[in-house]
């Protein structure tokens, strides 16, 4: 197909461009806000409280806009390059079989054997061809500025070109004389001075419906004609794409209608997942005879090392979800021997130890506390493989338990136990490097003692109500974004 590529490529430009920068600003959009959730501030800073109070609704209804907006873009331009493309296309056969029915009238005026012509009957088939070109002048829809009858073995016979053509040098340089073989007809166009000019190839029949030549014309189209093709082809591209847009705004308010009711059940249900997990994270404190107060130190410190060191908010939330709940299991060790106040014997330490076992059975159970069984499952796993349950080594201890013990352990030295009074910090410091590469991974225990003097100052021994708060702001923020995808 020849004619609709010209048109068409201006049309497709235009609407290329439209989309192409509106689907550069979506992503250009898109990308910020995926690096502004991955680069997430940590949770207790200022911009992580504001984000939690006003910014995840807020991204929430963005995304829901670029996205609808980027696919309503998508859907339009391909809707309407379709109809752009289809209607070109029929346009296209138009201008052909008008090109093709003004050349059929030269046949009936032309010898019928074109091979051997004498001079006389040349000349008689040159002053057919020009009275033809001169025939069409008055056709203010369309006619040839430029023919020629060739025999059967390609052999040039008769040419003429309108004499008012002052654009003849430009259009006679279409790639003439090679479209000619065969019965089928061809044609190709090209736009000279804003005008639209068709190079038709056509079969010539004798009355008896025998070949005996060919045609080739250059088929001028006037620019008002051509103007009001591109005009209706404009209006009715872009009539589809307006629709489709139309379409997409008003499905904006009811998609968001919709989201708000998910998201505010949801929002629900992750409140009572939380509150779950707290209550379960206080029922084993309890049952153990410590404080919430531990619970709550040993995951603040446990984020702020995995912050450091660079952890995915998922894994952070299954560390939260750790700390709370690493000693699940004991809620089904007996009292005599969680309780017992003095050291337990070999027999009460093995009991002691299924509460791993105990603890990976309950959350395996349930969907939402499944990430939290790296910690639940290896938070007495050492370093050096001489932990238990699995006696795991080194980085086969999953990381986010590594970080977890070194937490809890920093947390146990620097607070008050039953057992003990709080260490200062820097004898604190000294027992962590006594298990440098027994107990701890070195590289985590390194990150510790960085923060270390900060997570001193700001949590050892805390057991103010402020220390519940604190946890709950990091909590929701870092599970807020479950909520908001
Ligand atoms: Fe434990």
């Amino acid at each position: 197909m020849g004619c609709p590529s010209i048109p068409a490529i201006v049309l497709a430009a235009v609407i290329v461009l439209i989309i192409g920068g509106s689907f550069g600003m979506y992503m250009a959009n898109l990308y910020k806000t995926v690096s502004a959730a991955k680069a997430a501030p940590p949770a207790d800073s200022d911009q992580g409280k504001r984000q939690l109070r006003w910014g995840r609704p807020g991204i929430l209804r963005r995304q829901l806009a670029e996205r609808l907006g980027f696919g309503g873009l998508a859907i339009a331009a391909a809707l309407g390059g379709a109809v752009l493309w289809s209607d070109l296309g029929r346009i296209d056969k138009a201008l052909l079989s008008l090109a093709k029915a003004d050349a059929a009238r030269l046949s009936p005026g032309l010898p019928e054997d074109l091979e051997a012509l004498d001079a006389e009957a040349r000349s008689a088939v040159e002053d057919r061809l020009k009275a033809f070109i001169t025939a069409g002048s008055a056709n203010p829809d369309g006619r040839f500025a430029v023919a020629s009858i060739y025999d059967l073995h390609h052999r040039l016979v008769a040419d003429s070109v309108a004499p008012d053509r002052v654009e003849a040098a430009d259009v006679l340089s279409f790639p003439r004389h090679r479209a000619i073989g065969g019965e089928k007809a061809w044609h190709t166009a090209r736009l000279v001075s804003g005008q639209l000019y068709l190079l038709v190839a056509t079969p010539l029949y004798r009355p008896d419906g025998k070949q005996n030549g060919w045609f080739e014309g250059i088929y001028h189209l006037p620019r008002p004609i051509l103007s009001r093709i591109v005009v209706v082809e404009l209006r009715t591209t872009m009539l589809v794409i307006v629709a489709v847009l139309a379409t997409t705004a008003l499905l904006y308010p009811v998609i968001s209608g919709l989201n708000h009711g998910l998201f505010t059940r949801s929002q629900a249900l992750l409140q009572a997942n939380l509150g779950t997990l707290e209550a379960l994270g206080s029922a084993i404190a309890k049952r153990d005879s410590d404080t919430n107060s531990h619970n709550y130190r040993v995951a603040l410190i446990a984020v702020r090392l995995a912050e450091a060191a660079g952890l995915q908010r998922q894994q952070v939330r299954a560390l939260i979800k750790g700390a709370f709940l690493h000693d699940l299991g004991k809620l089904a060790i007996p009292d005599a021997v969680l309780l017992k106040p003095a050291r337990l014997d070999e027999a009460e330490f093995a009991v002691m130890k299924t509460h791993v076992a105990h603890g990976l059975d309950i959350v395996n159970h349930l969907d939402w506390l499944a990430d939290a069984a790296d910690v639940v499952g290896c938070h007495h796993e050492w370093y050096d493989g001489s932990g238990y349950p699995r006696g795991l080594k080194g980085e086969e201890i999953p990381l986010i338990a590594r970080i977890f013990s070194i937490a809890d352990v920093f947390d146990a030295l620097t607070s008050r136990r039953p057992y003990k009074v709080p260490f200062p910090l820097d004898k604190a410091v000294d027992l962590l490097e006594q298990g440098r590469g027994t107990h701890f991974d070195p590289r985590l225990l390194d990150k510790l003692l960085e923060l270390a003097p900060r997570l001193y100052a700001d949590l050892a021994g805390r057991e103010d109500a402020g220390l519940e708060s604190e946890l709950h702001a990091v909590t929701q923020a870092y599970f807020a974004e479950t909520v908001f995808g």
